[in-house]
């Protein structure tokens, strides 16, 4: 069994910790280094995963403030 955590930020993505298995929406496991933000606002030019936030400040998104 998966063990992990999705914490979502009021003004940011979901980050996505621990020993999970991430898919993606043809099935396939998106192999990627934990932990990861997913985008909420669909903005993202690289979906499923946020691009708006910095790099390590997982609390906000310039994106979600637009
Ligand atoms: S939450 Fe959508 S790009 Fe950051």
């Amino acid at each position: 069994m998966s063990e992990g955590t999705i914490q979502i930020l009021s003004n940011g993505p979901a980050i996505v910790a621990g020993h999970i298995h991430l898919v993606d929406d043809q099935g396939h496991t998106i192999e990627k280094e934990m932990p990861v933000a997913i985008c909420r606002c669909g903005k993202s030019d690289s979906m499923p995963f946020c691009d708006g936030i910095s790099e390590g400040h997982m609390k906000v998104c310039k994106r979600m403030e637009k």
